[in-house]
């Protein structure tokens, strides 16, 4: 039986085989932004098991704009070459390899997830964060993210612009901007982070000023007939923040400015918000960029099932889905949910002795 789920997607010049991407994951493990075999092994993996879509995890657009010091970075030439075999083989398999570019902002300098996510002082490696404004992702931090002046916003908007050209030459062919889960385009973005009285803050069209900069920067570099996506947080789960209806008015923006996709995401900006969590909790706001923007949407969160998101799709509520954990889990998700599913997929030749 024909699905939606395993049916084609193209956008501009690029054809994902099907509707299924992998989100991007941090994997902690690169040293000075360096790729090495274990993204060859963690992203191959995924595009053997039939991903249409592999988007790699937050890279950093400079040293200081990643999460910790253990994240992928394409901040210098030397970065390309790792990542050009590992798009290589991600196109062998017949998929379609991506990128998420991002600047982490306040929350930047942590330690791995497996070591505490603990703020780092200099001392242990840690360096000085940026932001919006001077305000610590956890009330009483002791280190104060320093407020980026004007110089400052514009050489991160420069860092994207030469990241964007490292990209097109590693031989990515779909880019994704950063702007949710609380760093720094989100930070710029929501109003609980974001109290600056310069152009770039206070109503919707500063507070957005920052993010059109970025991908206009990105733009620049990269190939109008190449895909182009920005993540975003919907809401910030959190009373006076960001919210769905500025979400659409974002997307609205993003649309004009020749943006493909919104990958619809929430939460990650404050430590008191509250997340309503369930199967598939941020689908209605997929569903609903989607509908009032007019633009492709990609929903994740909560996805575990094949027949779930074959019915996010028959429903309209996005184009494409993403996994994160159940992806983890399961590298052949995709082929396991074309069994689930009844339809019939090409396996890699090497594993279709196993084929259900
Ligand atoms: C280990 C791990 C690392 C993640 N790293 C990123 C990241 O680099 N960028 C991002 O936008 N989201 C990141 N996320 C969030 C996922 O992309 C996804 O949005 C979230 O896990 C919800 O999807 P799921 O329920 O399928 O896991 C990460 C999630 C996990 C579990």
């Amino acid at each position: 039986m024909a699905t939606k789920l395993f049916s084609p997607l193209t956008i501009k010049n690029i054809t994902l085989k099907n509707r299924i991407a992998i989100s991007p994951m941090c994997q902690y493990s690169a040293i000075d932004g360096f790729a090495n075999d274990w993204h060859l092994v963690h992203l191959g993996s995924r595009a053997s098991g039939g991903a249409g879509l592999i988007i790699q995890e937050a890279t950093a657009v400079s040293p200081e704009a990643r999460i910790s010091p253990s994240d992928l970075g394409i901040w210098k030439d030397e970065h390309i070459e790792k990542l050009k075999q590992i798009n290589a083989f991600i196109v062998s398999q017949n998929s379609i390899p991506g990128i998420q570019l991002a600047h982490a902002g306040r929350k930047a300098s942590v330690s791995a997830p497996w070591l505490g996510n603990k703020k780092l002082d200099f001392a242990q490696g840690g360096w000085q964060t940026v932001a919006p404004s001077a305000i610590p992702y956890h009330e009483g931090e002791p280190f104060l993210p320093e407020e980026l002046d004007k110089n400052g916003i514009q050489k991160v908007i420069s860092d994207f612009k030469t990241a964007t050209k490292r990209v097109v030459e590693a031989g990515y062919q779909v880019v994704e901007i950063h702007a949710a889960h609380g760093y720094l385009l989100h930070q710029f973005l929501s109003p609980l982070t974001n109290v600056r009285t310069d152009e770039y803050g206070g109503s919707f069209e500063n507070r957005i000023r920052f993010t059109l900069e970025v991908v206009e920067a990105v733009q620049s570099e990269w190939p109008s007939d190449l895909p182009l996506f920005v993540r975003i947080s919907a809401t910030d789960w959190a009373e006076n923040g960001w919210n769905p209806e500025e979400s659409v008015q974002l997307s609205k923006i993003l649309k004009e400015k020749g943006v493909d996709l919104i990958d619809v995401s929430s939460g990650g900006l404050v430590s008191h918000q509250k997340i309503t969590l369930g199967p598939g909790y941020q689908v209605p706001f997929a569903e609903k960029v989607k509908a009032e923007a007019n633009i492709a949407t990609g929903a994740v969160g909560l996805i575990t099932e094949a027949e779930q998101a074959e019915e996010i799709l028959n429903l309209d509520q996005a184009d494409l889905i993403l996994f994160a954990r159940e992806s983890l889990r399961n590298p052949n998700l995709p082929l396991d949910f074309a069994a689930a599913l009844n339809d019939d997929i090409q396996w890699p030749k090497q594993y279709e002795r196993a084929k259900l």
